[in-house]
């Protein structure tokens, strides 16, 4: 497995441009099998995960081809499966995504329950319930889920938590339902609207994303088109806190505030100047950043916990205490230890981990234990004197087409080693 090797102390300068979101193109990957017309996606990112999906559609009898960098074609013409093997749903959690637009086009469905993750358990209740409001009937005995929707009726349904990948995977299905389906408690982030626009785009009747309530007006015909995937706003937060933690003045390309306003929100409270304009983002960070209050995690608008590693990585030298609340995952502190090892100073009880800023950091080998914790200890890495080796990068390319390539064009010094 590839490492990083990272020198710190530059301050960054320079611009970068900011890849489809991997979040939202997971979804509308998904959404694909809704129709058997030709899908062009555009600033499509090249990750693995993406690479994962692209597997799944092959193997239900789709073809998906990368016309060029950043734009992939999927014609689900040829669907003909309903099974996504074992092996494929381990490889990437959020494989569950696949269910409802599956029922949606075939009436059935079998796959696996996907693993659990890094992040901590990671349960499936609210989708198979909403499924089975819709109709479906499911039998998730033995770890293989066998579902049957000969016909998928529409009807209200109320989520007791905004789950995004419940809210999607019902968005999908209801596609695929006669009648209305409106789905009360929905998730409001960026990627369910994004999706919106990609369905309504193929001529789906959908509204009210972004919203705790939205709608879908099922059993209409879907047609293909050509989509542009949203920029992703994690990756935006990653560089720039990335330039919070060396210092420097960066641009970035593509990026939009109003999707991580409470990250530049609290990065701004620690002393950067952040600008948001056409071209971008453009934020300069000079001096020793300030502690901010309390980070909580929560459901969008909230803080979004995969941005939660990577803001505590940019604080790790600041003046004072940050407080951090993780409220969605479990386990979302593996990267605390790896930090630590390169000095930091932080104290995790429970949900809360308090991160005392310290004067130095030093460079060390560490290792990835997930996708954002990854990023996180790059991040890290820019701040600390010395080198830093980052190794099972594998868990960083999921979600970051090229991170090394993004840090160099803004002056960091970190190459990829031991491919
Ligand atoms: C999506 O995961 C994202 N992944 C995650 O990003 C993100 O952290 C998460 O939303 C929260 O914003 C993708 O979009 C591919 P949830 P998802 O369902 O859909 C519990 C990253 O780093 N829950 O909103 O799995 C669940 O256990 C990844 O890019 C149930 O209890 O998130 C968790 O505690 C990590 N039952 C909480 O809800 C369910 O049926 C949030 O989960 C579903 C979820």
């Amino acid at each position: 497995m590839s490492h990083f090797v990272i020198r710190g102390g530059n301050r960054l300068e320079g611009e970068a441009g900011i890849q489809g979101a991997k979040n939202s193109v997971l979804p509308i990957l998904a959404a694909t099998l809704l129709t058997a017309d030709q899908v062009e996606l555009r600033g499509c990112p090249r990750l693995r995960d993406v690479d994962a999906s692209i597997r799944i559609l092959e193997g239900l009898g789709c073809t998906a081809r990368w016309e060029e960098e950043n734009t992939l074609t999927v014609d689900a013409r040829g669907l003909s499966g309903c099974a996504v093997p074992e092996a494929l749903m381990r490889e990437m959690r959020s494989s569950a995504i696949f269910l409802g637009a599956i029922l949606a086009r075939c009436g059935q469905a079998e796959l696996s329950y996907p693993g659990g993750c890094e992040l901590g358990p990671r349960p499936i209740d609210l989708h198979l319930s909403g499924l089975r409001d819709l109709g479906a009937e499911i039998d998730d005995a033995g770890g293989v889920l066998h579902c049957k929707a000969p016909r998928l009726q529409g009807r209200e349904i109320v989520l007791s938590f905004p789950s995004v990948g419940a809210t999607e995977n019902l968005m999908l299905a209801a596609c695929g339902a006669s009648g209305v389906t409106t789905i009360a408690g929905a998730a409001q982030e960026p990627e369910i609207v994004d999706l919106q626009r990609f369905l309504t785009a193929c001529g789906a009747r959908v509204s009210g994303a972004g919203t705790s309530t939205v709608s879908v007006e099922g059993g209409r015909p879907l047609h293909g088109c050509t989509y542009m995937i949203m920029p992703d706003r994690i990756v935006a937060a990653t560089y720039l806190c990335a330039a919070a933690s060396a210092g420097g003045e960066i641009v970035l390309r593509r990026a939009r505030e109003e999707h991580l306003s409470t990250v530049t929100a609290a990065l701004r409270e620690a002393g950067c100047s952040i600008r948001s304009g056409e071209e971008g983002l453009a934020c300069v960070c000079r001096g020793r950043l300030k502690a901010v209050r309390p980070v909580r995690t929560a459901p969008y608008p909230g803080f979004p916990t995969d941005a939660q590693a990577i803001l505590m990585a940019a604080l790790l030298k600041c003046r004072g205490a940050a407080v951090f609340e993780e409220n969605m995952f479990s386990s979302r502190y593996r990267h605390v230890d790896e930090l630590g090892r390169m000095g930091a100073d932080i104290r995790v009880s429970g949900r809360t981990a308090v991160v005392t800023g310290v004067e130095h950091l030093h460079g060390a080998p560490v290792r990835c234990t997930d996708l954002r914790g990854g990023a996180a200890l790059c991040v890290a890495a820019l701040a600390a004197e010395g080198e830093t080796e980052v190794s099972e990068t594998g868990h960083i390319d999921r979600g970051y087409e090229d991170i090394a390539r993004d840090l160099r064009a803004l002056g960091a010094e970190i190459v990829r080693a031991g491919d």
